[in-house]
């Protein structure tokens, strides 16, 4: 999944003889989930049909501050560029000519293109495109250094043939680089990039015989959701999940599978010397059969019984390990909630807590809602309303972001 799914991306086209191309990365783009807007200058339409650029981003195109409204022809509307410059969460200017950078860098806005330009309060990328000698002329380099200056970011023009036949640097970068510039400029900025994130999830299945098991009713959502959150911060997460429905599809995501909480310890303890933060979600069983029958048992007697034993508690072993890591656990309690929470905080050495209490309505096992609060080691209760469990896993990564100033 690519870091620019659901963006609201922002095409500025210029006219230069590559504007062809920009059909081909509004295509990039909309196959990467992103919404994109076209906005062109009025020249540009001579190398590039505004028909084209609105049939590949499924969006009417603005090349005019006046335009005409879909439902009666006649009635002239006005297309706000302060509008678009707002919906955009990215502006990119490919190609960007020299005439349109050296207006961009003097503050010029005499086309819905510059005025939305002007207005934008998002990042602003630039592909510049042009002839050798126009790329390497001193006015032309003044164009990019203020660019840079007001912190657009230059995506720059390679070496090739060029629509004058000359050969030499100056040509755009192709859809396919713009599009990994972007992704990869985008991804260096995210707070966790670099962060390997250990998360577990998911119930945990303890065998009696070849067909039967203990297991509870955990889905695995609160955890495959802390998953996506913590990957669209940039972080590199293991997530160690027990049996569960949910799927991800993430490359920032590596999914372990495991059925026991024996299997999960071990799983667990593979990756925790590597990881930077660790949030153990999983409702691990905290017990097991001691002995796992070879075949199926059979009944016989009225009444049957399974001694059990205690299996390792993961997160604990994590607390005594620790040396860096920011360790978090959950607590499912349904009475003294606070203080019982508090007690494994401590008693599991963790920098957080998150408490779930099945008193509450909406929160807990299998619904796609939670009630969750957070207690930090310095014993501060943070309550939260009922959110959605996307929403609560967001949360807890902003306060994970903020405990360890990451
Ligand atoms: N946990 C774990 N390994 C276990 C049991 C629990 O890692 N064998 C973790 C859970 O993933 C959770 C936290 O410990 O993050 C607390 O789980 P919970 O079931 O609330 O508490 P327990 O420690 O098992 O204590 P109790 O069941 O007595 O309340």
């Amino acid at each position: 999944m690519s870091i620019l799914k659901d963006k609201n991306i922002l095409l500025g086209i210029t006219a230069g003889i590559a504007a062809y191309k920009s059909a081909n990365l509004v295509r990039l783009f909309i196959k990467a989930g992103a919404s994109v807007k076209v906005v062109m200058t009025p020249a540009s339409k001579e190398f590039v049909t505004p028909l084209t650029l609105s049939t590949l981003s499924k969006n009417p195109v603005y090349s005019t501050f006046v335009g005409e409204s879909d439902e009666e022809k006649d009635n002239e509307v006005w297309n706000n560029h302060v509008d678009l410059g707002l919906w955009a969460d990215i502006f990119i200017i490919a190609p960007a000519t020299a005439n349109t950078m050296a207006k961009m860098a003097n503050g010029v806005c005499d086309n819905i293109l510059l005025a939305t330009y002007l207005s934008a309060k998002c990042p602003v990328y630039f592909a510049p495109a042009m002839d050798l000698d126009m790329y390497k002329h001193e006015s032309t380099k003044k164009s990019f250094e203020k660019l840079s200056s007001y912190g657009n970011k230059m995506i720059p023009a390679g070496t090739g043939e060029l629509a004058s036949g000359l050969v030499g640097e100056g040509r755009m970068a192709e859809p396919e680089a713009i599009f990994s510039f972007i992704e990869k400029d985008i991804l260096d900025q995210l707070p966790l990039r670099g962060k390997r994130i250990l998360i577990t999830a998911g119930p945990t299945y303890e065998a009696i015989d070849p067909v039967r098991f203990i297991g509870n009713h955990s889905s695995g959502k609160m955890g495959f959701e802390i998953a996506r959150a913590a990957a669209n911060l940039g972080a590199e997460v293991i997530l160690v999940s027990g049996p569960t429905h949910e799927t991800i599809l993430s490359n920032f995501v590596s999914v372990q599978n495991v059925i026991s909480a024996d299997d999960m310890y071990k799983e667990v303890h593979k990756h925790f010397n590597t990881s930077d933060i660790a949030i153990l979600s999983a409702a691990v069983a905290d017990y097991r059969p001691k002995n796992v029958a070879n075949q199926k048992i059979k009944k016989k007697d009225p009444t049957f019984t399974i001694e059990l034993e205690k299996t390792k508690d993961i997160l604990k072993s994590l607390g005594e390990i620790k040396e860096d890591q920011f360790l978090v656990g959950f607590a499912l309690e349904t009475n003294n909630e606070l203080e019982h929470a508090k007690g494994k905080l401590k008693s599991k050495n963790l920098d957080l807590i998150v408490l779930n209490s099945l008193q509450d309505k909406g929160a807990g096992f299998g619904v796609s809602t939670n009630k969750v609060t957070f207690i930090t080691s310095a014993n501060v209760v943070i309550e939260n309303e009922l959110k959605s469990k996307a929403d609560v896993a967001k949360d807890l990564m902003d306060l994970i972001l903020k405990q360890t100033h990451a």
